[in-house]
C-alpha cells in the first residue's frame, strides 16, 4: 500500500507502536537480502553520500528513509570500514531535525579539515505550498564520531538563473581552497553544474556554472563529482531527461561523465570529449566518488534508480549500494575495477577452476553453483556466434550474459531472472564490445549481479530476484566453438 505524504514524511520517533518492529521481522524472512552488500536495516537506501577516509576507516554514508521503500524523509545513514569490505553499521549520521533540513537531510559529500569530518549537504524543505527550498548546510563529524550540525545553512539561497531543482554539494580541496560543484537545473529547465569556493567551508563564495559544451542536455543533473585522474579532468553526473538512443540511456535516469583538460578554476571552462555512461545494467546512479590514503580513486554507486517499484518492497526494504570500485583512465575512458581488497571475500585461496571447449552445447559443471560469489570467465578461440554464462539458474530461471560475436555485443537478459521488476525497465541492456577474448568477472550476491566485461571497460550492474534454489551455473557456446577457463569463490 503506498504511503500518504503525512506518512512519507515522519521522522523515526513518529512511527506508530510496534511498526519498526514489524518491518524487521518482515526483512528477516526476506529471501533477497544480500550477504556482502551495504543496505538498510529497514526502509529504503539511495545515494551514497559523504565518501571518505578519515581517522583510520573509510566512512560512508547514505541517503535512508527509515519507515518505508517510498522516498519520503531522508536520514543519512552512517557505515564504515577498515578494508572497504567488511562494513559496519554505525548508526545515524545527520538527522533531518532543523528548519532548514526539515524534509530531509539530502545528498552531500565530506572532506576532513582540522581533524574533523566536513559533512557538506543540501537541506531539502517544502513550504505550506509544498514547493521546495534547498539549503546547502555543514554538520561536523569529530574523531569520538558525534556529529554535530551548524545553526545555519552555509549558502542559504539558489542563485539567480536556477531552480529549486539545486542540491548535492560535492566537496574537494586544491591548495589551501575548497571547491564545491552542485547539481542544477537553470530557469530554462536544462540541467547543468554550479561551482562555489571557500576557504573554511562556512563561507563560501558563487563563482558560476562549469562551462561544458551541453547547453541542453536533459533537465538536470544530480549528484555532480569532479575529479583529476592522471592530468585529466572528469567530471560525473546523474543526468535527467535525457532520451533513449539505441544502446543508451536505456534506465530512466542516467549516470556518466565528461573527459577533458583540468577545469579552469577562474574561468570554469571545462574542454571536454563526449558524455560516456557509467554502467550498462539496469540498477546504477548517482555514483559518488573519493580518493583513498593511497591515492586510488574509489567509487560507489546506489544500485539502484529514483521512481522504480522492486520486488523486496513487499519485505520493508529497498536498494544496496554497489561494491566499491578502483577508477582509472584508459583510452579515453573510465574504467572500473573492483576494489583488489574484495579478494578477502574469497573463502578458498584456490576457488573452482574449470577449463573446457565448448561445441554448440551448454553445461554446468561439478561444484560450481552458489548463491554470492565472484566468478571469472575467460572466452577464447570463439568460433561459435554466441557464448555466454547462466548463472541463478534452475529449471525455470535464469540470468543470461551473452557475447554476441556477429553482432559484436555483449548482451545482459534478467527475463527469466525470478520475482518481476519495474516492466518500463525493460528485460534486456546490451553495449558493443570488439575483442577476440571476452572475459565476465562476475559478483554476485542473493539479489544481485555487477559484471565487470574485459577488465572493466564496460560494467553492468543489476538487481535480479531469483529464488534461492536457483544456483546453477552453466556455460554455453551455439553455432561453434569456444574455449572457456573459469574460477569460481564463494563469497
Ligand atoms: C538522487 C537524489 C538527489 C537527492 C537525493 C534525495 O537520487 O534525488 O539529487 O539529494 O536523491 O534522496
Amino acid at each position: 500500500m503506498k504511503m500518504t505524504r503525512e506518512q512519507r514524511y515522519r521522522r523515526i520517533e513518529q512511527a506508530e507502536p510496534g511498526e519498526i518492529a514489524k518491518l524487521e521481522a518482515r526483512i528477516s524472512e526476506c529471501p533477497w537480502r544480500q550477504r556482502y552488500h551495504i543496505q538498510p536495516i529497514t526502509g529504503l537506501l539511495n545515494d551514497p553520500n559523504g565518501f571518505a577516509y578519515y581517522q583510520g576507516y573509510y566512512h560512508l554514508f547514505y541517503q535512508w528513509f527509515p519507515l518505508g521503500t517510498e522516498h519520503g524523509m531522508k536520514y543519512w545513514y552512517h557505515t564504515r570500514s577498515k578494508n572497504l569490505v567488511n562494513w559496519e553499521n554505525v548508526g545515524i549520521g545527520i538527522e533531518p531535525d532543523s528548519w532548514y533540513d526539515s524534509h530531509g537531510a539530502y545528498s552531500g559529500s565530506a572532506i576532513e579539515k582540522d581533524r574533523k569530518l566536513h559533512l557538506l549537504y543540501t537541506g531539502n524543505t517544502r513550504d505550506e505550498a509544498w514547493v521546495r527550498h534547498p539549503y546547502q548546510c555543514l554538520a561536523v563529524m569529530d574523531e569520538s564520531g558525534s556529529v554535530s550540525k551548524r545553526n545555519d545553512p552555509v549558502i542559504s539561497s539558489v542563485p539567480a538563473g536556477y531552480t529549486e531543482h539545486f542540491r548535492d554539494p560535492k566537496v574537494w580541496q586544491q591548495g589551501d581552497t575548497y571547491y564545491c560543484v552542485i547539481g542544477a537545473q537553470r530557469t530554462n529547465e536544462t540541467g547543468c553544474t554550479v561551482l562555489y569556493r571557500s576557504i573554511d567551508l562556512n563561507n563560501w563564495e558563487l563563482l558560476g556554472e562549469i562551462r561544458t559544451r551541453f547547453t541542453s542536455f536533459g533537465y538536470m543533473w544530480e549528484c555532480p563529482d569532479y575529479m583529476e585522474i592522471d592530468g585529466k579532468g572528469v567530471l560525473v553526473f546523474s543526468p535527467q531527461g535525457l532520451d533513449a538512443a539505441g544502446d543508451h540511456y536505456q534506465n530512466i535516469f542516467q549516470s556518466g561523465y565528461l573527459i577533458g583538460e583540468p577545469l579552469n578554476l577562474q574561468t570554469r571552462e571545462f574542454n571536454h570529449g563526449e558524455f560516456q555512461e557509467l554502467d550498462r545494467g539496469f540498477d546504477f546512479y548517482a555514483p559518488q566518488t573519493m580518493q583513498g590514503p593511497d591515492g586510488r580513486r574509489i567509487m560507489v554507486g546506489w544500485m539502484g534508480l529514483p521512481d522504480l517499484t522492486y520486488p523486496t518492497d513487499d519485505n520493508g526494504w529497498a536498494h544496496c549500494l554497489t561494491i566499491p570500485r578502483q577508477l582509472t583512465l584508459r583510452g579515453g575512458k573510465l574504467i572500473q575495477q573492483p576494489v583488489a581488497e574484495m579478494e578477502q571475500l574469497r573463502k578458498q585461496e584456490e576457488g573452482t577452476h574449470i577449463r573446457a571447449t565448448m561445441d554448440n552445447e551448454s553445461r554446468s559443471f561439478a561444484g560450481f553453483k552458489g548463491i554470492a560469489y565472484e566468478l571469472i570467465c575467460e572466452i577464447s578461440n570463439v568460433s561459435a556466434e554466441i557464448v555466454g554464462i547462466e548463472f541463478r539458474a534452475s529449471e525455470t530461471e535464469k540470468t543470461v550474459l551473452l557475447y554476441d560475436r556477429i553482432q559484436q555485443k555483449v548482451i545482459l537478459d534478467r527475463t527469466m531472472s525470478g520475482a518481476e521488476l519495474s516492466e518500463q525497465n525493460g528485460a534486456i541492456r546490451r553495449c558493443t564490445l570488439t575483442a577476440d577474448v571476452i572475459k565476465f568477472r562476475l559478483f554476485v550476491d542473493s539479489s544481485s549481479v555487477e559484471i565487470f566485461v574485459n577488465d572493466g571497460v564496460e560494467v553492468f550492474t543489476s538487481r535480479i530476484f531469483p529464488r534461492r534454489d536457483s544456483v546453477d551455473i552453466r556455460l554455453f557456446a551455439r553455432g561453434g566453438k569456444a574455449d572457456f577457463e573459469a574460477t569460481q569463490w564463494l563469497y
